[in-house]
């Protein structure tokens, strides 16, 4: 089935973080030919399925160009291939499967990561949801292993022979978990394996490294996790000042708190999970980081911010005003 990404790279799927809002503001900051698509967090389906308004929930109120592929992980195949008819009727323009969830929860209800002990349960539940779902297309994400990777072609063959339309992978092995160094000769490998695109995911840190993946590896498309939450403006690579990327921050805050209702405390809490890992704009160098996550005061760091985009950028702040 033909995959609607408009563009080459792509926002991982990340629990905690690529809810609506966030997705939201990503979205809308880069062009549909750069940010091709994006995902929702992992959707667990346990033992029933998943009413259609929480996964229409999980995506969101607004639509945009591109599409953002609901993702689903779960053991039990009844349950994820009526999910995935409810899905289609909740609007998602894609669905991905989590095979690459090393959590422990994953893992005792024999999901996730766990399937990649088990190609044939992994091509099973490929094939359960390319059943059910009818009209959108089926994606799959994978690791490239568990504790080695030696597997990787099987893994990738078990995907496509499922009926993935398109096989993602992520270049560490379980065991590996979100190690520093990464080996992209795994991606090479899966997309000499399979006839399906691929999508390789793992290690971009910046925006030179989506085009060096797919000149390196042969894969279609690149996705990026960690560095997105860093600088959100990763897939376009137009580098922004720290007024910019202060107002990133703030109108996060501001469409948590009034769209996902959160408290102010938790809605910054968000921002500096954030703060943490931030690159854009050097809004916020090495030796302030600290002193950004040590402001407890909601209120406080929120001003901190409003300062920094309004400093750094006079005549914005004008034409603001006038
Ligand atoms: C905070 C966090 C949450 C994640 N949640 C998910 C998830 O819900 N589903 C999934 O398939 N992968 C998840 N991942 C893995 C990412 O999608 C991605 O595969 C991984 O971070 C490797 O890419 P990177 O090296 O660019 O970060 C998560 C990663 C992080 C850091």
């Amino acid at each position: 089935m033909r995959l609607p990404f408009t563009g080459p790279w792509l926002l991982a799927p990340m629990e905690g973080v690529t809810e609506p809002c966030f997705r939201e503001l990503v979205l809308e900051r880069n062009p549909p030919e750069a940010l091709g698509g994006a995902f929702t967090e992992f959707v667990r389906v346990v033992a029933e399925p998943l009413p259609t308004k929480v996964l229409a929930r999980h995506l969101g109120e607004r639509r945009f160009a591109q599409p953002v592929g609901l993702q689903l992980m779960g053991a039990d195949l009844g349950a994820l291939a009526e999910t995935a008819r409810r899905a289609e009727k909740a609007g998602a323009p894609l669905l991905d499967l989590n095979f690459g969830c090393p959590a422990k929860g994953a893992l005792r209800g024999c999901s996730g990561s766990d399937l990649l002990r088990d190609p044939a349960r992994l091509e099973a539940t490929v094939r359960a949801v390319r059943d059910a779902a009818t009209r959108v297309p089926v994606t799959a994400k994978i690791r490239a292993g568990y504790d080695h990777a030696d597997d990787v072609e099987v893994l990738a063959r078990a995907a496509e022979a499922g009926g993935a339309d398109l096989l993602t992978i992520h270049c560490r092995t379980r065991a590996e978990f979100y190690c520093e160094d990464v080996e992209w000769e795994r991606i090479a490998r899966a997309v000499d394996a399979v006839a399906i695109p691929v999508c390789g995911n793992g290690g971009v840190r910046r925006h030179a490294d989506l085009e060096r993946m797919r000149a390196e590896t042969g894969c279609r498309y690149a996705m990026v996790g960690q560095a997105a939450l860093g600088d959100p403006w990763i897939f376009s690579g137009r580098e922004v000042d720290a007024a910019e990327a202060a107002r990133f921050l703030l109108d996060y805050a501001a469409l948590l708190a009034t769209r996902a209702a959160k408290p102010p405390s938790r809605a910054v809490g968000r921002v500096k999970q954030l703060l943490r890992v931030w690159t854009a704009g050097g809004l916020v160098p090495d030796d302030e980081r600290a002193a950004w996550l040590r402001q407890r005061d909601p209120e406080r760091l929120l001003d901190r911010l409003r300062a920094a985009g309004e400093s750094a950028d006079p005549g914005r702040n004008a034409a603001m005003r006038a």
